[in-house]
């Protein structure tokens, strides 16, 4: 599995790669935005972009800012031409750029499509379910990401869970206990009844919504939502490479890579978390403690 970092902090991004253990990068506006405030504006745009691809040794995404194919096409021309000589240039493209749900809900399989045959690669970004992978993968996109973390926060926000006060941003979320939960409740809704009937248990409201509790339109976390993405593209042999976004923690993480997911996109404190462990850090500690004044010296002479 490849992992790259999901971060603009040139930092960061030159303190993982000399780790060796990065494969690449992924930025967004948002991420954008953070690295330019922190230097409090004093920055120049296409050096700093100059510098993140020189240190990456691998594809670094880079987003589009426009809602039009014709806009996001031109936009994706123009960051190509001007990076792509110092590093592995891919274009962020988001799969449905409406803002409404009315306009501009085509333009990004358009946008998608016309890169393609330019031979611009693409990152198909904002992907939130199977469908949308599926179509980003016909359209021709070489990578898609699925926003794994946002689809746990809808879950949760769905339920009147509000981040911060119930769950913190970065927290595993128990997408397993979820269900049982929602089971239990259904089971006792349907309990509550008394006479049970196959077609009244079906449309009782009170029932379906029940059911329909936990999960977003059968999709019941972030990690289900990149496992349905896998088989699809699996059952179709499609070549467009899954990169599992919007992580959070490690426990993520893990449950991506025993998907097989092809790239994890992390942020940096995410890696941190993957090499912490309580009983890695008290072995430390036993380990130095037990360090013999014999063995020590074979280090000094
Ligand atoms: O990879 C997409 C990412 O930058 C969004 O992450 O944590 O803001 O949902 P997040």
């Amino acid at each position: 599995m490849e992992i790259f970092l999901d971060t603009a902090e040139l930092e960061e991004i030159k303190f993982a790669s000399s780790l060796g253990v990065i494969d690449g990068v992924t930025t967004n506006p948002s991420l954008i935005k953070k690295a330019v405030e922190r230097r409090r504006g004093e920055i120049s745009m296409v050096d700093y972009i100059k510098e993140i691809l020189k240190l990456v040794p691998g594809p670094v995404s880079l987003e589009v800012i426009s809602v039009k194919a014709e806009d996001m096409i031109s936009e994706a021309k123009k960051l190509y031409k001007l990076f792509s000589p110092y590093g592995e240039v891919v274009i962020k493209i988001p799969i449905c750029p409406s803002t409404d749900g009315e306009s501009n809900v085509y333009d990004g399989l358009g946008a998608i499509r016309e890169l393609k045959e330019a031979g611009i690669p693409t990152n198909v970004t904002l992907v939130m379910t199977p469908e949308q992978a599926l179509l980003a993968a016909k359209a021709g996109a070489d990578y898609v990401s699925p926003f794994a973390g946002r689809i746990d926060d809808y879950i949760r926000d769905q339920l009147g869970m509000k981040m911060d006060a119930d769950y913190g941003k970065a927290d595993y979320f128990d997408f397993e206990l979820m269900r049982k939960l929602a089971d239990e409740q259904l089971r006792r809704i349907i309990e509550s009844r008394g006479d049970f009937s196959l077609r009244g248990a079906y449309i009782d409201e009170e029932i379906r919504d029940a059911a329909n509790a936990g999960h977003d339109n059968g999709i019941y976390s972030g990690v289900d939502l990149v496992k349905k993405i896998l088989a699809i593209y699996r059952n179709y042999k499609y070549s467009t490479k899954v990169i599992a976004a919007s992580m959070r923690n490690a426990r993520q993480v893990r449950e991506m890579a025993e998907l097989g997911v092809d790239i994890v996109t992390i942020p940096f404190y995410v890696l941190k978390e993957m090499l912490l462990h309580y009983k890695t850090i008290e072995g430390m500690r036993f380990f130095i403690a037990d360090v013999v004044p014999q063995y020590k010296r074979i280090f000094e002479e």
